[in-house]
């Protein structure tokens, strides 16, 4: 049965928070059929999590993780949910989230709006069973220690999710990219392995804007302190200047097809740096299974999508699993890792 697309063009008509807030309803209470078993030849592990298909939901769709039934049940081989921090807070003022149409992108400065660690903890306790549930930890805006807070998540939230992803690239808390530098990133990094109380993988998210040096560094540093795979990329503070929706110069992160050029240069960038010391999912500007592919063979052994969702609708997620299957048979690789270790697609 193919997944309703939830009327997303109807969604795209409405003020953009309005629209998501919606869409979270309608994933919480409307009962949904389970997914069409996934193809086997999609099946892959990614830091000793078995995943049904490499397609996973970024974080910021469902930042409470309170809509995760229905979200498991549009096909993804794996949700992430946050970013969430220990206390609840507002975010920033609305407007905040701009749908660049013209562009198809996103420009978000949401500024970690969510209901805090407690009420996150209460989600992930009635979490759907069989669905891989990662945590995405971000720290609160006022807070004096923001390593502490990561820890704070890490703790509360042990056993109860997958993995974890360490959210250090959100543009909208000011100085938390600051933590991607050497010093802050050893301080952050140490406190977190010293933290770790069960298996659960725990992943790194970097930002899109840095240059290969500071890359290669933060895959060493991750390397050092046992980060099991590194999560590129978040949003970018670039604006190019293809950019032509009337709301390009608001402030933010910018997410969408205007940010796929940039993500996988990053991607490459983390793959020559980690020389296949650590796993990498790929992410930003995802919209067809042709994107999907070409993170693959950059070295991501599994990929992530949020913006193409709000433009194409749910249904996105079976085209792009439908279409690496495809893909993976008519190049005659067998496996999603092994297509993943071929090397790259083209040479650069
Ligand atoms: C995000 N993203 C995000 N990332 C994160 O780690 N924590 C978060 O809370 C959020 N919040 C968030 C809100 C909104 C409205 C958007 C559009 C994005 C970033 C997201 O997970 C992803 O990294 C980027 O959006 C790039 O992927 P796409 O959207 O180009 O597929």
């Amino acid at each position: 049965m193919p997944v309703p697309d939830f009327g997303a063009a109807i969604l795209r008509r409405l003020d953009p928070e309005t629209a998501h807030g919606l869409a979270i309803q309608a994933l919480k209470t409307i009962p949904l059929p389970a997914p069409r078993a996934d193809d086997p030849i999609l099946a892959t592990r990614i830091a000793g999590l078995n995943l049904s298909n490499p397609i996973g939901l970024a974080a910021g769709f469902d930042k409470n993780g309170e809509a995760l039934g229905g979200l498991a049940r549009l096909g993804f081989g794996f949700v992430e949910c946050g970013s969430v921090t220990p206390l609840p807070q507002a975010g920033n003022p609305k407007p905040r989230l701009f749908r660049l149409s013209q562009d198809r992108a996103i420009i978000n400065r949401m500024g970690f709006n969510n209901t805090g660690l407690e009420a996150f903890a209460d989600h992930l306790s009635a979490r759907p069973s069989g669905a891989v549930i990662g945590a995405n930890l971000g720290a609160n805006k006022d807070t004096d220690d923001r390593a502490a807070d990561y820890v704070t998540g890490l703790r509360r939230l042990a056993g109860l999710s997958d993995y974890f992803a360490i959210n250090i690239s959100s543009p909208n808390t000011p100085g938390l990219r600051a933590l991607q530098g050497r010093e802050a990133l050893d301080d952050l990094l140490g406190r977190i392995a010293e933290a770790r109380t069960t298996a659960a993988p725990v992943f790194l998210k970097i930002a899109p804007d840095l240059t290969f040096a500071e890359i290669a560094m933060i895959v060493e540093a991750a390397l050092v302190h046992r980060i099991d795979a590194l999560i590129v990329s978040n949003t970018t503070l670039d604006r190019p200047d293809s950019l032509t929706s009337p709301d390009r110069a608001e402030a933010g992160g910018l997410s969408g097809a205007p940010l796929r050029g940039r993500a996988l240069a990053a991607l490459r960038d983390a793959a020559e740096a980690a020389e296949g010391r650590l796993p990498l999912i790929g992410v930003g500007g995802i919209a067809s299974g042709q994107d999907a592919w070409e993170r693959l063979r950059a070295g991501a052994s599994a990929i992530q999508i949020y913006s193409a969702l709000i433009y194409d609708g749910p249904g996105l997620v079976g085209r792009i699993k439908r279409d690496l299957a495809a893909r993976l048979r008519a190049e005659g690789f067998s496996s999603v890792a092994e297509a993943v270790s071929a090397g790259p697609l083209t040479e650069r």
